[in-house]
Formats: structure tokens, sequence, C-alpha cells
């Protein structure tokens, strides 16, 4: 039996053993942006996931770029230092490959932990001034942000260049900018978003230029066979947002800038905005990004099943999928796909008694 999702891709100078990637998940674990044992738990777990691929959380260009106190950063030598002893650890760990997704918040940052209510940060929680294309909140009772200058944009940009370079020297494998789910660089292609009347608001080629400015900026700093990607809005679900035709739109002129992939998500420009619950939902939209703009194309959202998971790759709809909360429900996903649809999975030599024969009979006599 062969199956696609196990079938190897590659990504620039990337290979990768196969299609299955673990999504980027915050852990809001952080102190002062510098990973810690957690992360050292977590990663280290999700290297022998079986997944080839683990994207590390949307890790910020700037400390004021959090979404909350527990967000990881990349702004300063501590917080690289921090990575790069995670980073050096779990790859001793395990086969996975890392990647990172590389984000600033805009007006959803100086936000409360999920578990701490997950709204803005309230006055005497430390909070902090926010900063967007236009001075419009996320939500009702959340703070306003103040619309971005020039120079807001010029500091900003630089900051997404030298976390990238430090993201570069600890390593990572591939790097994934964040361009979704409503935080900084997706709120200014956002029509709900961005209401600026300035250069940078507007017509669809106004709300992309500082993005596509950071793509470029960030595409000179990364060397040519380490993968450079986006995570995109497929749709803002909202009349009046982002479509599917703007979707395909935005990866032509990410894919011109010379990005690599992109995962098409959705979702999370505003409060009150939910998602559609049906498994893969984001999948018809990452299949027409991936046929209409000729970009490697990534896809995630409720994709569950071992066998959904084949489908969307057999059927060419992506070249990968990513999940998040299924390799937090089982940090083995990818041995229990590997064992339902008949692929190969490495498994540290620790843990070789586990294998496929598990499930045979004759182990019942063990
Ligand atoms: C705990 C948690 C943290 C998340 N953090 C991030 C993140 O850092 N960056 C991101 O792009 N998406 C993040 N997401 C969204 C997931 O990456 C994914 O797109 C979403 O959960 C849908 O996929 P799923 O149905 O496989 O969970 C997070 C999701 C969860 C559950």
């Amino acid at each position: 039996m062969s199956s696609a999702l196990f079938s190897p891709v590659r990504l620039a100078g990337l290979e990768l053993a196969n299609r299955i990637v673990v999504s980027p998940m915050c852990q809001y674990s952080a102190d002062d942006g510098c990973a810690n044992d957690w992360h050292m738990m977590h990663l280290g777990m999700l290297a022998n996931s079986g997944a080839a691929l683990v994207v590390v959380e949307a890790t910020h260009v700037e400390r004021h770029g959090r979404i909350t106190h527990g967000c990881l950063g990349l702004y300063s030598n501590d917080n690289e230092a921090a990575l790069a002893r995670v980073i050096a650890q779990v790859r001793r760990a395990g086969s996975a490959k890392f990647g990172i997704q590389i984000a600033h918040a805009g007006r959803k940052a100086s936000a409360q932990r999920p578990w701490e209510g997950g709204g803005s940060l309230q006055p005497g929680e430390d909070n902090w001034e926010t900063i967007a294309p236009s001075a419009i909140p996320f939500g009702d009772k959340w703070q306003t942000p103040r619309a971005m200058t020039e120079a807001d944009m010029n500091r900003v940009r630089d900051a997404f260049v030298s976390s990238v370079q430090r993201a570069l020297r600890i390593g990572f494998d591939e790097i994934e900018l964040h361009m979704a789910h409503g935080y900084l660089l997706h709120s200014f292609m956002s029509p709900l978003s961005n209401k600026r009347t300035d250069e940078y608001g507007g017509s669809f080629e106004n709300r992309m230029r500082f993005p596509l400015s950071v793509a470029r900026a960030v595409r000179a700093a990364v060397p040519k066979h380490v993968p450079l990607g986006a995570r995109i809005t497929g749709s803002d679900w909202r009349e009046g947002g982002l479509t599917p035709d703007d979707a395909v739109a935005i990866a032509k002129l990410l894919k011109d800038e010379g990005l690599d992939f992109v995962c098409v998500s959705s979702g999370g420009v505003a409060a009150d905005i939910r998602n559609p619950s049906e498994p893969g939902y984001n999948v018809p939209i990452a299949a027409r990004v991936k046929k209409e703009a000729g970009i490697a194309t990534r896809t995630v959202g409720l994709i569950v099943k071992p066998d959904f998971a084949d489908h969307v790759v057999t059927t060419g709809q992506a070249d990968q999928v990513a999940m998040a909360r299924s390799f937090l429900d089982d940090p083995h996903w990818g041995w229990h796909a590997a064992k339902v649809l008949g692929g190969e999975v490495k498994r540290p030599p620790q843990y070789l008694r586990a294998g496929p024969k598990l499930w045979a009979p004759a182990a019942a006599k063990v």
C-alpha cells in the first residue's frame, strides 16, 4: 500500500520525508520572549510525532508585537540563546525538521493568555500600546490601537529581518511569515481592518504594499536554499473582507517576491468572526491557490483523520497538510496514520518496540 501523505516532498533545498506538518501553536509560556523547559518538552515530544516538519509557534519580532506576556520572541540576544538551546536539544531527540513562524500581533497584541481571559490586558496587567494599520479595535472591549506611521512600518520591517536573521543563526530549516489570523500583516491586507487613506490603504495594491515590502526585505535576507513562505488568509468569512479570489492574488504576489510556499488558513480578523466547522474547511481554497497561483501549497483547519489528510494530498488539493489540535491530542499522530495508511515513519531506537508489529496478532503474546 502506498500513501501520498507519506511520500517525500522538497521545498527549496529542504527534503521532507512526508507531507505532514505540525502547525504553529502558541504556548503562552515564554519568559519575556524566551523559550524554556516547557518548550523543550513540547517541541521534543513533537520531534517524534511522525510529522516531517514541526513549525514553532508565532515568534514575535518586537516585545510589543507579542500577543501575550507568554509569547515567544526573537527580539533580543537572550531570546536567541534560549531558543537555540531548545532547538539544538529537540533536534537530538527526534527526526523532525524544524520551521518557525515569524510574527507581529498588531492590534491583537497586549492580550491576556487564553486561560486568563483572552481579552485585552487591563491597566495593572502591564498592558502596552498596540499598533495597526488603522485605529480600529479588534472587537468590543479590546483596546484601540494607534495607526502606524511610516517610521513604525520601517521599524517593524527591520525587526522582521532581524528576527529572521536570528532564526537563521539558530539553524531553522524553514521560515514562515505570519500573514493570517488578524495579526499585523493580515490586518494591512484586509479591508475590514485597514481603512487608511494613504498609499497603504484603499485598493488591494495599496493594502498589500507594506506586507509585500516585509516579504521582500526578508527574502533578501534568507538564502535561496532555505524555504521561505507565509501563512495567508483564504477568507475573512465576512462580507466585505478578503475572499478566496484575494487569496489567489496574494499567493501570486508572494510567489513573485520569491516565496517558496504558502499555507492557506483563514479567519481571525475580528473578534466576532467564527470559522466554518466542517472538516478541511480551507481545503477547497487551498486547491484554488495551488492551481491558479502555481505555488507549493500547505493547508490547515480541521484535518483530523488520516484518510482525509491522505485524500487532500492524493487529490492534489495541497502539497502538505498542517495539523494543530490533532497533535496535542495524539503526539504520535503520524505513527498512527502510518499504521492506517501503510506509511513509514522514523522512530527513535528507544521506542522501536512500539513499531507497526505492535498491532499484529503475535504482539499479543509479548
Ligand atoms: C493552542 C493553539 C495555538 C495556536 N497558535 C498558533 C500560532 O502560533 N500561529 C498560527 O498561525 N496559528 C496558531 N494556531 C492555529 C493552528 O495553527 C491551526 O491553524 C488551527 O488550530 C486549525 O488547525 P486544527 O484544526 O488542526 O487545530 C493555534 C492553535 C492552537 C490550538
